[in-house]
C-alpha cells in the first residue's frame, strides 16, 4: 500500500494527537503518503481530507484533544452512508484507514473493512470501557483530572465540614469513578455496573460521623446517578451540610498524562504496522504490556468490567 488515511471519530481523549503524530511519523517513515480525514467519518462522507506531510503532527504530542476535529455522525451508521464512506476513500486513492476511537467508531471500521478498505482501530475513550487490551487512550489523564480536582474539593470540604458529591463521566462505565474513587480517598463510589442503595450510603456517613470524621466525600459515575439527585437524599435524610460538584467536560481535555503519550505513540505506530502486514479489522492494544493485534468482534464481546478486587478494596478503605 502506498497511501492511508486517519480519522478520530466520537468523543475525544487526552492522547489522541500523540496517537495521530505516531500514525503521520510512522507512515512516512515507512514511505507511505498520508492523508488527515476531518471531523471523523462525518468529513470522510464530506470528503473533508487533507495531506499530512511530517511536520504537520509538529507542536502536538502535548496537546489535548484533536487536530483532526471529531464528530458523532450518525449518518454513517446507516448501508447507504458507509457504502458513500468507502467510495471517498477508493476515489481519494486511501487503500488503508486508521481509526482512532471507541466501539461505535470501530463498528464502522469493520464494516468498511467489510467493503474493501482495511481499517485499523486505536482504543481511544477516557471512559477505558473498551476492553481486551490494557488501558485505552486518554483514561489516565482523565482519572488525573478527576483526582486534582477531588484534592481541591476536599480542602474546603475539610474547612467547612461537609459532605460533597462529585459527578464524573461515564455514561455506562464507572472506571474513572472507580479509580478517582480509590486514589482520591472517597467514602463511597457510586458506578453503573454495581447495584447500590442510597440508605447503605448514608448509613455509612452517619458512621463516619459518629466516629468523629469532620467530612466525606462521594463519587458517582453519571450513569450511576444524578450528583444532585444524591446530594438532596444526604442532606434530607441526615441534615448534613452537602454541596455538588459536577465535573464535566473538563475531563475530557487537558495535556495527556505521559502514560497516555506512551501508549498513543505505540499504538500508532503499530497500526500502521498491521496495515503493512495486511491486517484488517483488529484493534491495535497492549495485553500485558506486549502489543496485539485484537479482532474487532473479541473487542466488542469484551466491554470492560470494573475489577471486583478494586471495588472491594475501595469498599474497605473508605471505612
Ligand atoms: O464517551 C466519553 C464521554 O465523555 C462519556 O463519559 C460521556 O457520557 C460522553 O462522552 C459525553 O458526550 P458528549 O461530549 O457528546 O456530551
Amino acid at each position: 500500500i502506498q497511501k492511508i488515511g486517519v480519522l478520530t471519530s466520537g468523543g475525544d481523549a487526552p492522547g489522541m494527537n500523540a496517537a495521530i503524530r505516531a500514525v503521520v511519523r510512522t507512515a512516512i517513515y515507512h514511505g507511505l503518503e498520508v492523508v488527515g480525514i476531518r471531523r471523523g467519518y462525518a468529513g470522510l462522507l464530506d470528503g473533508d481530507f487533507r495531506p499530512m506531510p511530517i511536520e504537520s503532527v509538529g507542536d502536538i504530542i502535548q496537546r489535548g484533544g484533536t487536530c483532526l476535529f471529531t464528530a458523532r455522525c450518525k449518518e454513517f451508521m446507516t448501508e447507504e452512508g458507509q457504502r458513500r464512506g468507502y467510495e471517498r476513500l477508493v476515489e481519494a486513492g486511501i487503500e488503508g484507514l486508521v481509526v482512532l476511537g471507541g466501539d461505535g467508531s470501530f463498528r464502522g471500521a469493520k464494516r468498511l473493512s467489510e467493503l474493501g478498505i482495511p481499517t485499523v482501530g486505536v482504543p481511544c475513550t477516557i471512559d477505558n470501557d473498551i476492553g481486551a487490551c490494557d488501558a485505552n487512550i486518554g483514561f489516565d489523564t482523565a482519572v488525573q483530572t478527576v483526582i486534582q480536582a477531588i484534592d481541591k474539593i476536599r480542602d474546603t470540604a475539610t474547612s467547612h465540614e461537609r459532605t460533597y458529591v462529585i459527578e464524573v463521566m461515564g455514561r455506562h462505565a464507572g472506571h474513572i469513578a472507580l479509580a478517582a474513587g480509590l486514589a482520591g480517598g472517597a467514602e463511597s463510589v457510586l458506578i453503573p455496573e454495581v447495584p447500590f442503595n442510597l440508605e447503605d450510603v448514608v448509613a455509612k456517613l452517619q458512621r463516619g460521623v459518629a466516629r468523629g470524621k469532620k467530612h466525606s466525600i462521594i463519587v458517582v459515575a453519571e450513569g450511576a446517578a444524578r450528583a444532585v439527585d444524591v446530594g438532596h437524599y444526604i442532606e434530607e435524610k441526615t441534615g448534613f451540610d452537602t454541596r455538588v460538584t459536577v465535573l464535566g467536560h473538563v475531563q475530557r481535555g487537558g495535556a495527556p498524562t505521559a502514560s497516555d503519550r506512551v501508549l498513543a505513540s505505540r499504538l500508532g505506530a503499530f497500526a500502521v504496522e498491521l496495515l503493512l502486514k495486511g491486517e484488517t479489522a483488529v484493534m491495535a492494544a497492549t495485553q500485558n504490556g506486549a502489543l496485539v493485534a485484537v479482532p474487532f468482534d473479541e473487542v466488542f464481546a469484551a466491554v470492560r468490567q470494573p475489577a471486583q478486587e478494586l471495588c472491594e478494596l475501595a469498599e474497605i478503605l473508605s471505612n
